[in-house]
């Protein structure tokens, strides 16, 4: 097994101010975002924002404050945009990346399931991967509901862990694996239930996007190895056969043939 630096819990995004070492989040956020695809992805969110019609935007769940920025980039020059994240922890270090680039952005510490803004307070809202560390996702949607004014108009990007694809030459313990990481998490199945969701909480022109995603060995790994030892310790798999499955992958990608990745969501939305 790796250090504790070279993995992540992804659960503990959840509550990131109890982690013991909020580090290896952070990094994780940071090479996440630093993908090709994910690069992609966030242009997608950027052109179906439509910022240049908008004046406040909010980003829920902000995290590092990276897509805060890239945002206030696009608004007219009176737009500004607000970041709201639950971690004291990500709104510091949104804060401290933030400082000189550009006066347009604020960010606060609150929670997704209470706002700390009235109702009817900005013309978008972005929510990027923030579902899938909430139980409650549709008191989340029903906030950003609330917050938007009509007319306005929200854009989320979740995956969905119950997509994720690996090549491995031991298919039934993939199978056991894959399955059990999306049963044991949060959220598991967000990414399909989106569209839906916001359908539901009173959004109109609702439109889903399922975007492929691929991961590189690191990244798979980096967010695994909590789930193994899980799967051990639950007694869902032995530690020997985890092991094997672990080594097997490892001479896969050693051989530059790791093939993996997950396919994620993004819905835009309207409100009337
Ligand atoms: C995986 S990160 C994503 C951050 C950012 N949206 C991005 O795409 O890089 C999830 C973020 O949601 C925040 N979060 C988790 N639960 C929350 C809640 N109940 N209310 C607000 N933010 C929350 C975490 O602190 C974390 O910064």
């Amino acid at each position: 097994m790796q250090s504790q630096e070279s993995w992540v819990d992804l659960r503990a995004f959840a509550a990131v101010d109890d982690a013991a070492d909020p580090a290896p989040l952070i990094r994780a956020l940071d090479v996440g975002k630093a993908s090709p695809a994910m690069r992609g992805v966030g242009d997608e969110i950027l052109r179906r924002l439509r910022l240049p019609e908008a004046r406040a935007v909010l980003d829920l769940g902000c995290g590092l404050g990276t897509d805060a920025l890239a945002m206030a980039a696009r608004l007219p020059r009176n737009g500004r945009v607000v970041g709201v994240d639950a971690s004291r922890t990500m709104v510091a270090e949104a804060t401290a990346r933030a400082a000189g680039s550009d006066t347009r952005t604020a960010f606060t510490v609150g929670s997704a399931l209470a706002v700390p803004f009235p109702d009817a307070s900005f013309d978008r809202c972005r929510a990027q991967a923030l579902l899938q560390h909430i139980p409650n996702a549709p008191d989340v949607i029903g906030e950003i509901y609330r917050i938007l004014r009509p007319g306005g108009r929200a854009v989320a990007f979740e995956f969905d862990l119950g997509t994720t694809v690996i090549d491995h030459p031991d298919r039934p313990t993939t199978r056991t694996i894959l399955d059990y990481v999306t049963d044991s998490a949060l959220q598991g199945w967000i990414g399909r239930q989106l569209p839906r969701l916001y359908r539901e909480a009173g959004f109109t022109d609702v439109t889903a996007t399922p975007i492929p995603v691929p991961n590189d060995y690191d990244l798979f790994m980096f967010t695994m190895r909590r789930p193994l030892a899980q799967i051990v310790h639950d007694e869902v798999l032995g530690a020997r056969e985890v092991v094997r499955w672990v080594r097997q992958l490892e001479e896969l990608h050693e051989a530059g043939h790791y093939v993996g990745g997950s396919v994620g969501f993004l819905v835009s939305a309207e409100k009337n």
